[in-house]
């Protein structure tokens, strides 16, 4: 794992869609895992704004809300478009997001991990980080080896994603169909972005802490190609933040990267 800290928000995101564009030029038919929440939008604003050729990629969202329609302005289908899959040029047909609707959820499931193994498996995954310690929507105690499934979402994150909901935690879906950890894992690289004080503790939980199913990102540490991009704020409860900024400062891949 390797830990990027970088001045603030905007300057970590940016160092991600640089990524993300290094990765896109470097093979047109990249496989690319997405995320969504508040931190991605910033992401996706600058990958739109890059105008990079996506025509050739393909790629699956890690979860989705159960019983929201497609449609529904909450639903993660309808964040991807109007974050990203509508300024960009990808392939609708080749952008996958679970459906969160199905009536058969566990034939649902299966049926995207299928999607993902025919695409012969995700280049580069994107994660964000719940206060608790998710990625994707694997709340506590998620299997580290789990797959595609439903879960039902704690307290915790329906009250972090009850501002999209008006403010109300009742209103956010009690359940959503998420990639599992194992799933993730699978995944070629990844690449998780953290800003702001409310994911100090749960980042530093992840990267500085034991592995463990109570924090299901700290499972990234099980993964041979994992970068974590924070801002200041994110990696205040980190204790080896000199290091880190070490490596960053002296590795030859982060050239270009630095300023
Ligand atoms: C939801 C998503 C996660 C994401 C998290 C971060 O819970 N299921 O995949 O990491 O939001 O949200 P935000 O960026 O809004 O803090």
């Amino acid at each position: 794992m390797e830990v990027i800290i970088r001045p603030d928000a905007d300057s970590a995101a940016m160092l991600v869609a640089r990524l993300v564009a290094a990765r896109v030029r470097a093979k047109p038919d990249l496989v690319l895992g997405l995320a969504t929440g508040r931190t991605m939008e910033r992401v996706y604003d600058l990958l739109a704004a890059m105008e990079l050729d996506f025509s050739g990629c393909r790629s699956f969202n890690l979860d989705e809300y159960i019983g929201v329609p497609a449609e529904d302005e909450h639903s993660y289908c309808h964040y991807m478009n109007k974050h990203l899959f509508g300024r960009i040029n990808i392939k609708r047909s080749n952008t996958h997001v679970p459906d969160g609707m199905a009536p058969d959820l566990g034939a649902e499931a299966a049926r995207y991990e299928r999607l993902i193994r025919e695409a012969e498996g995700i280049d580069l995954q994107l994660l964000g980080i719940g206060e608790d310690g998710h990625i994707g929507f694997n709340e506590p105690l998620s299997a580290l080896m789990s797959r595609t499934r439903a879960k039902a979402l704690t307290a915790t994150t329906r009250q972090q994603n009850a501002a999209m909901f008006g403010g109300d935690a009742d209103r956010v879906p009690a359940r959503a169909l998420t990639m599992g950890v194992g799933t993730i894992l699978e995944a070629r690289e990844l690449l998780l972005l953290a800003t702001g004080m409310a994911k100090a503790a749960s980042l530093a939980k992840a990267v500085e802490g034991p592995i463990t199913a109570m924090v299901s990102a700290s499972a990234l540490q099980l993964h041979p190609r994992c970068k974590v991009v924070l801002d200041r704020n994110a990696a205040s409860a980190l204790t080896q933040r000199d290091y880190y900024d070490w490596v960053f400062n002296n590795e030859p891949e982060w050239e270009g990267y630095r300023e």
